[in-house]
């Protein structure tokens, strides 16, 4: 039995924060929400509570764990070595979606870590985080609350799909505002490199680093593994899906082509679709999920995964939606989705459509 407490997203009652914090110090798992994605918390320094969240997801045990931290004074706990530029960073982005791998500290266990000698860190600013944080009084270690290779959830329903039964305990705190991971940035290195583009921008590191290096921007099966939860084939969808890169008015008109032909042999097409593009399908028998507006790519990240998730709900076989660059949260959202499509990027050169 998986217990539900709806706290509130703002001012989370002292009560059902106590009770979350008391399953996570006895060694169970509790489900919460961050400004990110939902997270599935243990403690951290409890190689068995640990070992239960890899069960929980069937996550393979080669695929390491964020370490969430109350506050970054407590960063000593749990790494050996705090670089000046890491008190930079967390000076300017925590609490918030950026994560920093740093040399492990001898107090976490490897199970957390994967059996490496680096540790991934950040302290989250979701109130209802930060209060369960504060009254577990350890780190807690949580991936996001997702069944393995499967969309993060940002709701607590979106939890209960996929681990209800397995884990102890979901704080529903309502959706998450940022929606997709945060951004992990590996400190570990001569040069600040990010492993996975997220909440925090590359050009807000940037601002802060001068020059950024990113990993693995547009990954392909068999490429050697950095940050080893970057698989291709993640953040999937049972669905089929397409991705359309290039210019906008060559891309619309080769995902029309694309998907009559579809329509034409009876297959499900779901369209995930931002609100200015709808004008271009309003005349096909398709399931849309609406991201928002291009306007406004904060939105567009807050959607994803939900419209994922709709649209798989719908049955469709096959999802097509289009690139939105790569400036901001457009690289995050660019990630996710070529993921998603397990690789299958559709390049449209101008004229060929
Ligand atoms: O926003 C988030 O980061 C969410 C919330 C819950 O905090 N957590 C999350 O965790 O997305 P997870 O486990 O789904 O993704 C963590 C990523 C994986 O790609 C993992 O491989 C990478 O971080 N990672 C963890 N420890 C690492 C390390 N020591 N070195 C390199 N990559 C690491
Ligand atoms: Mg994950």
């Amino acid at each position: 039995m998986t217990v539900l407490l709806r706290v509130d997203r703002e001012h989370p009652a002292p009560e059902p924060i106590a009770r979350a914090a008391a399953v996570i110090r006895a060694g169970g798992l509790v489900a919460f929400p961050t400004e990110t994605v939902y997270g599935l918390g243990a403690n951290a320094l409890d190689s068995d509570a640990v070992a239960r969240i890899f069960r929980a997801k069937e996550r393979p045990t080669f695929d390491p764990l964020i370490v969430h931290l109350v506050a970054a004074e407590s960063l000593r706990e749990v790494v050996s070595h705090v670089p000046d530029v890491a008190v930079a960073l967390a000076a300017r982005f925590w609490p918030g979606p950026l994560t920093l791998v740093l040399p492990r500290g001898p107090q976490v266990p490897l199970a957390v870590t994967a059996g490496g000698d680096t540790v991934a860190v950040r302290v989250p600013s979701h109130p209802v985080a930060h209060a369960l944080l504060a009254a577990a009084r350890v780190p807690i270690a949580a991936p996001s609350a997702n069944r393995f290779g499967r969309v993060s959830p940002t709701c607590a329903e979106h939890v209960l799909a996929d681990l209800n039964d397995r884990i102890d305990m979901v704080l529903d705190g309502g959706s998450t505002q940022v929606g997709v991971e945060s951004t992990v940035l590996s400190l570990a290195g001569p040069v600040a490199t990010i492993l996975r583009p997220g909440g925090v921008s590359r050009e807000a590191l940037a601002r802060v680093l001068g020059e950024v290096q990113v990993a693995q921007e547009l990954p392909t099966e068999g490429d050697s593994l950095i940050s080893p939860g970057t698989t291709l084939k993640h953040y999937a969808p049972r669905a089929v899906v397409l991705l359309y890169r290039g210019e906008l008015v060559p891309v619309l008109e080769r995902m029309r082509h694309d998907l009559s032909q579809h329509l034409a042999r009876g297959e499900k097409v779901g369209l995930l679709l931002v609100d200015e593009d709808s004008p271009a399908f309003a005349e096909f028998p398709v399931t849309t999920a609406r991201l928002g507006s291009v306007d406004s790519l904060e939105e567009v990240a807050q959607q994803l995964y939900g419209a994922l998730r709709i649209l798989d709900q719908a049955g469709v076989s096959v999802i097509m939606v289009r690139d939105l660059g790569s400036e901001g949260l457009g690289l995050a959202i660019r990630d996710r989705l070529t993921r998603a499509a397990a690789g299958q990027v559709i390049v449209v050169a101008e004229g060929t459509a």
